[in-house]
């Protein structure tokens, strides 16, 4: 077993955008972070001094030697953030059911599966899981419907798990909307997504941090959903 001064918090999906600045924000704070990678980034040598396990969770061979190392190096988790996500859109050139398949298997079938395996972990002076799902778990999407299901699946997850872990471990969700554009999003697209909101900025990933922190920090919140929408609902 490695002998480790904290409890690391294992966030999923640290090669890009949000995870990577969560893991940079957690070890820039001095605290241990395991972090999960599907495709290898130059930008990964940044994150120095973090426990970075390669894992494609479309395998399951890979989840559960995440789980397994995990197991066999830590004695306890600080926490679990379910970051991972890939924001498939329905299309002519994948098979319906391949695509729900996808979604669900990223978004609900992952955090399930190691939700049940790494829980026991979790009992330190405070333990927290956070899903990160997305405002369109509540709102629908006419182009990402597998998505938006799965994530709905996510969020309903919050609920059961909070009720299963509590006291010893609190278990909330952030949904999103808009937080950052992607690199090769048209200016028309930008324009379009910025006016979905009452805020009409898209925020970046420090939001996302801050609400993490906010949650983790917290010793009563739990089984709840944090917004972080800029009132689109309102819109
Ligand atoms: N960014 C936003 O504006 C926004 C809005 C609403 C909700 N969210 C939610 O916030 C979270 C972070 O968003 P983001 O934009 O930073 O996400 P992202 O850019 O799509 O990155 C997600 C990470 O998940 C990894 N991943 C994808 N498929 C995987 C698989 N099969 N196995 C393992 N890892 C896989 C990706 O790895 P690769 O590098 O290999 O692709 C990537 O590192 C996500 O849960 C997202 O749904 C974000």
């Amino acid at each position: 077993m490695v002998n480790r001064s904290s409890a690391p918090i294992l966030i999923t999906g640290v090669g890009k955008r949000i995870g990577f600045a969560l893991c940079k924000h957690f070890l820039q704070q001095g605290r241990d972070v395991i972090g999960t990678y599907r495709s290898h980034y130059d930008a990964l040598d940044e994150l120095e001094g973090a426990r970075l396990i390669r894992a494609d969770f479309t395998i399951q061979a890979d989840i559960d030697h995440l789980v397994e190392v995990i197991k066999r190096e830590y004695p306890q988790l600080r926490a679990i953030i379910h970051n991972a996500s890939d924001w498939l859109a329905e299309s002519e050139e994948i098979p319906a059911a391949e695509t729900f398949q996808r979604m669900m298997q990223i978004h609900a079938a992952v955090p399930y599966q190691l939700n049940l395996a790494l829980k026991d972990l979790l009992n330190g002076r405070a333990g927290d899981i956070i899903h990160l799902t997305d405002y369109v778990a509540e709102k629908g999407s006419r182009k990402h419907i597998a998505y938006a299901a799965s994530k709905a699946a996510l969020a309903n997850m919050t609920l059961s798990f909070s009720a299963l872990l509590a006291p010893r471990v609190k278990v909330n969700a952030i949904a999103p909307s808009l937080i950052m554009f992607n690199e090769d999003d048209s200016a028309e697209y930008r324009q379009k997504a910025l006016e979905k909101s009452l805020m009409k900025v898209a925020p970046g990933e420090q939001e996302v941090i801050e609400a993490v922190v906010y949650l983790l920090k917290s010793h009563y919140i739990t089984g709840r959903t944090l917004s972080l929408d800029g009132g689109r609902h309102l819109n």
